[in-house]
Protein backbone atom coordinates (compact mmCIF):
# COMPACT_ATOMS: atom_id res chain seq x y z
CA UNK A 1 0.00 0.00 0.00
CA UNK A 2 0.96 3.23 -0.77
CA UNK A 3 2.30 5.34 2.26
CA UNK A 4 2.77 9.49 2.26
CA UNK A 5 4.56 11.40 4.57
CA UNK A 6 4.72 15.30 5.46
CA UNK A 7 8.13 16.63 6.82
CA UNK A 8 8.76 20.44 7.70
CA UNK A 9 12.00 22.26 8.14
CA UNK A 10 13.81 20.61 10.99
CA UNK A 11 15.67 21.81 13.86
CA UNK A 12 19.40 20.53 14.15
CA UNK A 13 19.77 17.05 14.39
CA UNK A 14 22.34 15.94 17.23
CA UNK A 15 22.98 12.44 18.44
CA UNK A 16 24.11 9.10 17.71
CA UNK A 17 22.83 6.94 15.50
CA UNK A 18 23.62 3.07 14.50
CA UNK A 19 22.76 2.76 11.10
CA UNK A 20 21.32 -0.58 9.70
CA UNK A 21 23.25 -3.92 9.25
CA UNK A 22 24.63 -3.58 5.63
CA UNK A 23 22.69 -4.65 2.96
CA UNK A 24 25.27 -5.86 0.08
CA UNK A 25 26.85 -7.86 3.44
CA UNK A 26 23.37 -9.84 4.63
CA UNK A 27 22.64 -10.78 1.14
CA UNK A 28 26.24 -12.36 1.05
CA UNK A 29 26.18 -13.61 4.22
CA UNK A 30 22.65 -15.69 3.62
CA UNK A 31 24.37 -17.11 0.34
CA UNK A 32 27.34 -18.34 1.41
CA UNK A 33 26.41 -19.77 4.79
CA UNK A 34 23.52 -21.80 2.77
CA UNK A 35 26.57 -23.33 0.76
CA UNK A 36 28.72 -24.30 3.82
CA UNK A 37 28.85 -27.84 4.80
CA UNK A 38 27.37 -27.15 8.45
CA UNK A 39 25.85 -24.69 10.90
CA UNK A 40 26.94 -20.97 10.32
CA UNK A 41 25.43 -18.13 12.67
CA UNK A 42 24.98 -14.63 11.21
CA UNK A 43 24.46 -11.51 13.76
CA UNK A 44 23.39 -8.23 13.16
CA UNK A 45 21.62 -9.59 9.30
CA UNK A 46 19.79 -6.47 8.27
CA UNK A 47 15.89 -7.44 8.50
CA UNK A 48 14.91 -5.26 5.49
CA UNK A 49 12.85 -6.49 2.55
CA UNK A 50 15.86 -7.22 0.36
CA UNK A 51 17.59 -9.83 2.37
CA UNK A 52 14.56 -11.08 3.39
CA UNK A 53 13.99 -11.84 -0.55
CA UNK A 54 17.41 -13.68 -0.53
CA UNK A 55 16.67 -15.28 3.00
CA UNK A 56 13.10 -16.75 1.20
CA UNK A 57 15.12 -17.99 -2.24
CA UNK A 58 17.31 -19.77 0.22
CA UNK A 59 14.75 -21.71 2.09
CA UNK A 60 13.21 -22.44 -0.66
CA UNK A 61 16.67 -24.27 -2.24
CA UNK A 62 16.29 -26.11 0.59
CA UNK A 63 18.29 -25.05 3.01
CA UNK A 64 16.95 -24.66 7.04
CA UNK A 65 17.31 -20.84 8.35
CA UNK A 66 16.32 -20.54 11.83
CA UNK A 67 15.66 -16.84 12.51
CA UNK A 68 16.55 -16.70 16.16
CA UNK A 69 15.92 -12.59 17.54
CA UNK A 70 20.21 -12.31 18.33
CA UNK A 71 21.52 -14.25 15.43
CA UNK A 72 20.35 -16.12 12.25
CA UNK A 73 21.43 -19.88 12.33
CA UNK A 74 21.95 -21.41 9.04
CA UNK A 75 21.99 -25.50 8.39
CA UNK A 76 23.22 -26.08 5.11
CA UNK A 77 24.37 -29.40 3.50
CA UNK A 78 27.06 -28.43 1.31
CA UNK A 79 28.16 -26.64 -2.28
CA UNK A 80 26.03 -29.82 -3.90
CA UNK A 81 23.17 -29.91 -2.11
CA UNK A 82 20.43 -27.56 -2.53
CA UNK A 83 17.52 -29.17 -4.05
CA UNK A 84 15.06 -27.67 -7.40
CA UNK A 85 12.65 -25.09 -6.38
CA UNK A 86 8.76 -26.00 -6.10
CA UNK A 87 7.51 -22.67 -7.38
CA UNK A 88 9.02 -19.56 -9.27
CA UNK A 89 11.49 -17.65 -6.86
CA UNK A 90 10.29 -14.01 -6.17
CA UNK A 91 13.42 -11.36 -5.47
CA UNK A 92 11.39 -8.53 -4.54
CA UNK A 93 12.53 -5.54 -5.74
CA UNK A 94 16.35 -6.88 -5.19
CA UNK A 95 18.85 -6.64 -8.16
CA UNK A 96 21.60 -8.30 -5.81
CA UNK A 97 18.64 -11.58 -4.93
CA UNK A 98 18.25 -12.00 -8.14
CA UNK A 99 21.81 -11.61 -10.14
CA UNK A 100 23.49 -13.26 -7.59
CA UNK A 101 21.17 -16.46 -7.52
CA UNK A 102 21.21 -16.13 -11.26
CA UNK A 103 24.84 -17.16 -11.19
CA UNK A 104 24.27 -19.72 -7.61
CA UNK A 105 21.52 -21.56 -9.99
CA UNK A 106 23.35 -21.78 -13.35
CA UNK A 107 25.97 -24.56 -11.75
CA UNK A 108 22.67 -26.64 -10.38
CA UNK A 109 21.50 -29.13 -12.11
CA UNK A 110 18.12 -28.45 -12.22
CA UNK A 111 15.28 -25.92 -13.53
CA UNK A 112 14.58 -22.64 -11.47
CA UNK A 113 12.65 -19.13 -12.52
CA UNK A 114 13.09 -16.04 -10.96
CA UNK A 115 11.23 -12.84 -11.15
CA UNK A 116 10.77 -9.93 -9.37
CA UNK A 117 8.07 -6.71 -8.67
CA UNK A 118 7.83 -4.77 -11.53
CA UNK A 119 10.67 -2.33 -11.28
CA UNK A 120 13.11 -5.14 -10.88
CA UNK A 121 11.62 -6.73 -14.08
CA UNK A 122 12.92 -3.46 -15.70
CA UNK A 123 16.32 -3.83 -14.76
CA UNK A 124 18.76 -5.50 -17.13
CA UNK A 125 19.59 -8.95 -16.57
CA UNK A 126 21.91 -9.36 -19.83
CA UNK A 127 24.72 -8.45 -18.38
CA UNK A 128 24.92 -11.90 -16.01
CA UNK A 129 22.99 -13.91 -18.34
CA UNK A 130 25.67 -13.04 -21.39
CA UNK A 131 28.52 -14.48 -19.32
CA UNK A 132 26.95 -17.44 -17.52
CA UNK A 133 25.71 -18.68 -20.73
CA UNK A 134 29.07 -18.56 -22.50
CA UNK A 135 30.22 -20.69 -19.07
CA UNK A 136 27.58 -23.44 -20.18
CA UNK A 137 24.45 -22.42 -18.54
CA UNK A 138 20.97 -22.74 -20.55
CA UNK A 139 19.23 -19.60 -19.44
CA UNK A 140 16.04 -17.79 -21.15
CA UNK A 141 14.18 -14.42 -20.34
CA UNK A 142 12.00 -12.63 -22.02
CA UNK A 143 12.44 -9.90 -24.27
CA UNK A 144 15.50 -11.48 -26.01
CA UNK A 145 17.24 -12.69 -23.01
CA UNK A 146 17.71 -8.91 -21.35
CA UNK A 147 14.39 -8.72 -18.66
CA UNK A 148 13.14 -11.47 -16.07
CA UNK A 149 11.75 -13.66 -15.21
CA UNK A 150 14.42 -15.85 -15.88
CA UNK A 151 14.24 -19.52 -16.66
CA UNK A 152 17.97 -21.39 -15.49
CA UNK A 153 18.60 -25.13 -15.93
CA UNK A 154 22.08 -25.61 -15.07
CA UNK A 155 24.45 -27.86 -14.95
CA UNK A 156 28.33 -28.64 -15.50
CA UNK A 157 30.17 -25.39 -16.14
CA UNK A 158 33.29 -24.34 -17.33
CA UNK A 159 35.73 -21.73 -16.23
CA UNK A 160 36.21 -18.36 -18.47
CA UNK A 161 38.06 -15.37 -18.37
CA UNK A 162 35.12 -12.28 -18.85
CA UNK A 163 36.11 -8.86 -19.30
CA UNK A 164 33.11 -7.40 -17.78
CA UNK A 165 31.58 -4.07 -19.91
CA UNK A 166 30.47 -2.23 -16.35
CA UNK A 167 32.02 -2.00 -13.04
CA UNK A 168 29.45 -4.54 -11.24
CA UNK A 169 29.66 -5.84 -7.94
CA UNK A 170 26.54 -7.77 -8.78
CA UNK A 171 27.57 -8.99 -12.03
CA UNK A 172 30.95 -9.97 -10.44
CA UNK A 173 29.44 -12.10 -7.76
CA UNK A 174 27.20 -13.58 -10.22
CA UNK A 175 30.21 -15.22 -12.38
CA UNK A 176 32.34 -15.92 -8.82
CA UNK A 177 29.43 -18.04 -7.64
CA UNK A 178 29.36 -20.18 -10.91
CA UNK A 179 33.03 -20.17 -11.09
CA UNK A 180 32.77 -22.04 -7.60
CA UNK A 181 30.93 -24.98 -9.30
CA UNK A 182 32.97 -24.39 -13.02
CA UNK A 183 35.47 -26.90 -14.63
CA UNK A 184 39.48 -24.96 -13.74
CA UNK A 185 39.57 -21.18 -13.41
CA UNK A 186 36.86 -18.51 -13.55
CA UNK A 187 38.09 -14.30 -13.94
CA UNK A 188 36.42 -11.58 -13.92
CA UNK A 189 37.95 -8.02 -15.28
CA UNK A 190 35.98 -5.51 -13.96
CA UNK A 191 36.19 -1.67 -15.76
CA UNK A 192 36.80 -0.19 -12.35
CA UNK A 193 36.48 -1.55 -9.08
CA UNK A 194 33.16 -2.60 -7.63
CA UNK A 195 32.28 -3.23 -4.02
CA UNK A 196 34.31 -6.40 -3.22
CA UNK A 197 32.18 -8.21 -0.33
CA UNK A 198 32.33 -10.94 -2.04
CA UNK A 199 35.96 -11.59 -2.60
CA UNK A 200 36.78 -10.72 0.95
CA UNK A 201 34.14 -12.76 2.40
CA UNK A 202 34.45 -16.24 0.59
CA UNK A 203 37.66 -17.24 1.23
CA UNK A 204 37.00 -17.17 5.09
CA UNK A 205 34.53 -19.96 3.65
CA UNK A 206 37.29 -22.13 2.16
CA UNK A 207 37.09 -20.72 -1.38
CA UNK A 208 40.16 -20.41 -3.73
CA UNK A 209 39.97 -16.77 -4.30
CA UNK A 210 43.14 -14.58 -5.80
CA UNK A 211 42.42 -10.98 -6.71
CA UNK A 212 44.63 -9.10 -8.81
CA UNK A 213 43.71 -5.29 -9.02
CA UNK A 214 40.76 -5.46 -11.29
CA UNK A 215 40.84 -8.83 -11.83
CA UNK A 216 39.17 -11.62 -9.61
CA UNK A 217 39.62 -15.47 -10.28
CA UNK A 218 37.99 -18.74 -8.44
CA UNK A 219 39.11 -22.14 -8.63
CA UNK A 220 36.10 -24.71 -7.83
CA UNK A 221 37.17 -27.71 -6.12
CA UNK A 222 36.74 -26.51 -2.85
CA UNK A 223 34.24 -27.63 -0.47
CA UNK A 224 32.99 -24.48 1.74
CA UNK A 225 32.95 -24.68 5.69
CA UNK A 226 30.61 -22.90 7.73
CA UNK A 227 31.90 -19.48 9.47
CA UNK A 228 30.42 -16.98 12.11
CA UNK A 229 29.58 -13.87 10.61
CA UNK A 230 28.69 -10.65 12.24
CA UNK A 231 27.34 -7.61 9.99
CA UNK A 232 28.61 -4.20 9.80
CA UNK A 233 26.99 -1.10 9.77
CA UNK A 234 25.45 -0.10 6.38
CA UNK A 235 27.45 3.44 4.68
CA UNK A 236 24.84 3.60 2.46
CA UNK A 237 22.11 3.87 5.05
CA UNK A 238 24.50 6.35 7.17
CA UNK A 239 24.82 8.32 4.62
CA UNK A 240 21.49 10.21 4.78
CA UNK A 241 22.49 11.25 8.43
CA UNK A 242 26.07 12.15 6.87
CA UNK A 243 24.17 14.47 4.48
CA UNK A 244 21.50 15.50 6.70
CA UNK A 245 24.07 17.02 9.46
CA UNK A 246 26.32 18.53 6.87
CA UNK A 247 23.89 20.75 5.51
CA UNK A 248 20.81 21.34 8.90
CA UNK A 249 21.91 24.36 10.61
CA UNK A 250 23.78 23.26 13.87
CA UNK A 251 23.67 19.63 13.53
CA UNK A 252 26.06 17.22 15.16
CA UNK A 253 25.72 13.61 14.33
CA UNK A 254 27.52 10.81 15.57
CA UNK A 255 27.07 7.99 13.38
CA UNK A 256 28.33 4.11 15.16
CA UNK A 257 29.46 1.10 13.60
CA UNK A 258 29.80 1.97 9.70
CA UNK A 259 31.62 -0.81 7.13
CA UNK A 260 34.03 1.91 5.56
CA UNK A 261 35.25 -0.20 2.96
CA UNK A 262 36.85 1.68 0.31
CA UNK A 263 35.08 0.70 -2.53
CA UNK A 264 31.80 1.91 -0.72
CA UNK A 265 33.26 5.23 0.69
CA UNK A 266 33.30 7.65 -2.50
CA UNK A 267 30.94 10.29 -0.25
CA UNK A 268 33.61 10.78 1.88
CA UNK A 269 36.17 12.30 -0.64
CA UNK A 270 33.03 13.73 -2.32
CA UNK A 271 32.58 15.37 1.17
CA UNK A 272 35.58 16.18 2.29
CA UNK A 273 36.28 18.31 -1.16
CA UNK A 274 33.40 20.17 -0.69
CA UNK A 275 35.03 21.42 2.31
CA UNK A 276 32.20 19.58 4.71
CA UNK A 277 32.84 18.75 8.30
CA UNK A 278 33.43 14.57 8.70
CA UNK A 279 35.71 13.24 10.58
CA UNK A 280 36.57 9.10 11.13
CA UNK A 281 36.83 7.68 14.16
CA UNK A 282 37.59 4.52 16.06
CA UNK A 283 38.55 2.74 13.14
CA UNK A 284 38.71 -1.49 13.56
CA UNK A 285 38.13 -4.50 11.58
CA UNK A 286 34.66 -6.76 12.02
CA UNK A 287 34.35 -9.89 10.23
CA UNK A 288 36.87 -9.22 7.83
CA UNK A 289 35.89 -5.20 6.99
CA UNK A 290 37.40 -2.06 8.34
CA UNK A 291 34.30 -0.36 10.08
CA UNK A 292 34.72 3.11 12.10
CA UNK A 293 32.41 5.55 13.71
CA UNK A 294 31.72 8.70 11.57
CA UNK A 295 30.85 12.37 13.01
CA UNK A 296 29.62 14.80 10.61
CA UNK A 297 28.96 17.92 11.43
CA UNK A 298 27.07 21.40 9.76
CA UNK A 299 29.55 23.45 7.37
CA UNK A 300 28.27 26.92 5.90
CA UNK A 301 30.27 27.08 2.75
CA UNK A 302 29.94 23.63 1.36
CA UNK A 303 31.54 24.57 -2.28
CA UNK A 304 30.12 22.42 -5.38
CA UNK A 305 32.31 20.18 -7.25
CA UNK A 306 33.44 18.11 -10.37
CA UNK A 307 33.04 15.13 -9.38
CA UNK A 308 35.97 12.62 -10.05
CA UNK A 309 34.50 10.27 -12.75
CA UNK A 310 36.80 7.24 -10.58
CA UNK A 311 34.92 7.98 -7.75
CA UNK A 312 31.62 6.77 -9.63
CA UNK A 313 31.50 3.13 -8.58
CA UNK A 314 32.55 4.10 -4.90
CA UNK A 315 29.59 6.08 -4.40
CA UNK A 316 26.53 4.51 -6.82
CA UNK A 317 23.91 4.02 -4.28
CA UNK A 318 24.87 7.69 -2.52
CA UNK A 319 23.91 9.81 -5.67
CA UNK A 320 20.34 10.40 -4.83
CA UNK A 321 21.18 11.98 -1.10
CA UNK A 322 24.61 12.96 -3.01
CA UNK A 323 22.88 15.71 -5.18
CA UNK A 324 20.60 16.48 -2.26
CA UNK A 325 24.01 17.57 -0.22
CA UNK A 326 24.96 19.58 -3.66
CA UNK A 327 21.92 22.13 -3.93
CA UNK A 328 23.22 23.48 -0.58
CA UNK A 329 26.80 23.64 -1.97
CA UNK A 330 28.25 26.71 -3.48
CA UNK A 331 28.51 26.36 -7.38
CA UNK A 332 27.87 23.72 -10.01
CA UNK A 333 28.60 19.83 -8.76
CA UNK A 334 28.70 17.84 -12.10
CA UNK A 335 28.31 14.12 -12.15
CA UNK A 336 29.43 12.73 -15.30
CA UNK A 337 30.34 8.96 -16.07
CA UNK A 338 27.06 7.47 -14.13
CA UNK A 339 25.19 6.00 -16.53
CA UNK A 340 24.47 3.34 -14.45
CA UNK A 341 22.11 5.28 -12.15
CA UNK A 342 19.61 5.39 -15.22
CA UNK A 343 19.04 1.44 -14.37
CA UNK A 344 19.01 1.05 -10.58
CA UNK A 345 15.72 0.92 -8.78
CA UNK A 346 14.69 3.73 -10.49
CA UNK A 347 16.47 5.75 -13.14
CA UNK A 348 18.44 8.15 -10.33
CA UNK A 349 19.36 10.68 -12.53
CA UNK A 350 15.80 11.77 -14.01
CA UNK A 351 13.96 10.80 -10.53
CA UNK A 352 15.56 13.21 -8.99
CA UNK A 353 16.14 16.24 -11.08
CA UNK A 354 12.31 15.96 -11.25
CA UNK A 355 11.87 15.64 -7.57
CA UNK A 356 14.27 18.25 -6.84
CA UNK A 357 13.52 20.49 -9.58
CA UNK A 358 10.08 20.59 -7.75
CA UNK A 359 11.55 22.11 -5.02
CA UNK A 360 13.07 24.83 -7.45
CA UNK A 361 16.62 23.55 -7.56
CA UNK A 362 18.01 24.13 -11.63
CA UNK A 363 19.11 21.01 -12.41
CA UNK A 364 20.75 20.09 -15.90
CA UNK A 365 20.46 16.28 -16.83
CA UNK A 366 22.91 14.40 -19.05
CA UNK A 367 22.87 10.58 -20.24
CA UNK A 368 25.93 9.90 -17.82
CA UNK A 369 24.91 12.37 -14.98
CA UNK A 370 23.71 15.63 -14.08
CA UNK A 371 24.47 18.98 -13.00
CA UNK A 372 23.36 21.12 -9.82
CA UNK A 373 23.12 24.89 -9.58
CA UNK A 374 23.41 25.95 -5.51
CA UNK A 375 22.91 27.33 -2.71
CA UNK A 376 19.02 26.55 -3.46
CA UNK A 377 17.25 27.86 -0.92
CA UNK A 378 14.93 24.77 -0.64
CA UNK A 379 10.80 25.12 -1.24
CA UNK A 380 8.43 22.39 -0.21
CA UNK A 381 6.86 20.80 -2.66
CA UNK A 382 4.88 17.31 -3.51
CA UNK A 383 7.27 14.62 -4.12
CA UNK A 384 7.22 10.82 -5.14
CA UNK A 385 9.70 8.52 -4.18
CA UNK A 386 9.44 7.01 -7.77
CA UNK A 387 9.66 3.16 -5.47
CA UNK A 388 12.68 3.59 -4.33
CA UNK A 389 13.94 3.18 -1.18
CA UNK A 390 17.06 5.77 -1.70
CA UNK A 391 15.00 8.38 -3.79
CA UNK A 392 12.38 8.16 -0.62
CA UNK A 393 15.15 8.67 1.99
CA UNK A 394 17.04 11.49 -0.07
CA UNK A 395 13.69 13.50 -0.22
CA UNK A 396 13.07 13.68 3.02
CA UNK A 397 16.55 15.12 3.59
CA UNK A 398 15.52 17.53 1.45
CA UNK A 399 12.70 18.28 2.98
CA UNK A 400 14.15 19.22 5.94
CA UNK A 401 15.66 21.77 4.70
CA UNK A 402 13.13 23.23 2.61
CA UNK A 403 10.76 25.98 3.73
CA UNK A 404 7.24 25.09 3.90
CA UNK A 405 6.10 21.64 3.97
CA UNK A 406 7.04 18.50 1.53
CA UNK A 407 5.05 15.67 1.23
CA UNK A 408 6.48 12.57 -0.08
CA UNK A 409 4.66 10.17 -1.86
CA UNK A 410 5.55 6.34 -1.93
CA UNK A 411 7.66 6.40 1.50
CA UNK A 412 6.79 2.60 2.22
CA UNK A 413 9.97 2.27 -0.19
CA UNK A 414 12.22 2.37 3.00
CA UNK A 415 11.73 -0.42 4.11
CA UNK A 416 13.62 -1.69 1.05
CA UNK A 417 16.80 -1.06 3.40
CA UNK A 418 16.01 0.82 6.31
CA UNK A 419 13.13 0.20 8.23
CA UNK A 420 13.10 2.36 11.20
CA UNK A 421 14.17 5.46 8.85
CA UNK A 422 11.61 8.17 10.00
CA UNK A 423 11.69 7.06 13.92
CA UNK A 424 15.76 7.82 13.53
CA UNK A 425 15.30 11.34 12.24
CA UNK A 426 12.68 12.06 14.62
CA UNK A 427 14.38 11.32 17.27
CA UNK A 428 17.74 13.27 15.96
CA UNK A 429 16.07 16.40 15.65
CA UNK A 430 15.97 18.25 19.11
C1 LIG B 1 25.24 -4.24 -4.97
C2 LIG B 1 25.88 -3.74 -6.08
C3 LIG B 1 25.52 -2.48 -6.74
C4 LIG B 1 24.63 -1.63 -5.85
C5 LIG B 1 23.53 -2.42 -5.21
C6 LIG B 1 24.11 -3.53 -4.35
C7 LIG B 1 25.69 -5.52 -4.41
O1 LIG B 1 24.81 -2.77 -7.93
O2 LIG B 1 24.09 -0.55 -6.60
O3 LIG B 1 22.73 -1.59 -4.41
O4 LIG B 1 25.31 -5.86 -3.27
O5 LIG B 1 26.44 -6.23 -5.08
P1 LIG B 1 25.58 -3.07 -9.33
O6 LIG B 1 26.28 -4.35 -9.22
O7 LIG B 1 24.47 -3.10 -10.34
O8 LIG B 1 26.50 -1.90 -9.53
Amino acid sequence: MTERITLTRSNSLKGEVSPPPDKSISHRALIFCSLAKGSSRIKNLLRAADPISTMNAMRALGVEIIDRADEIVIKARGLYELSEPQDIIDCGNSGTTMRLLTGLLSAQPFFSVLTGDSSLRSRPMKRVITPLSEMGASIMARQENSLAPIAIKGGRLRGIHYRCPVASAQVKSAILLAGLYAEGTTTVVEPRKSRDHTERMLPAFGAKISVDDLSVSISSGAELYPVDIVVPGDFSSAAFFMVAALIIKGSEVLIKNVCINPTRTGLINAISSMGGNIQILNEREVSGEPVADILCQYTEGLKGIDLPEELVPSMIDEFPIFTVLATQAEGITTVRGAEELRVKESDRISTMARELSKMGVEVEEFPDGMSIKGPVKLKGAQLNSHHDHRVAMALSVAALVAEGESVIEGTEAVDISFPGFYEVLRRLSV
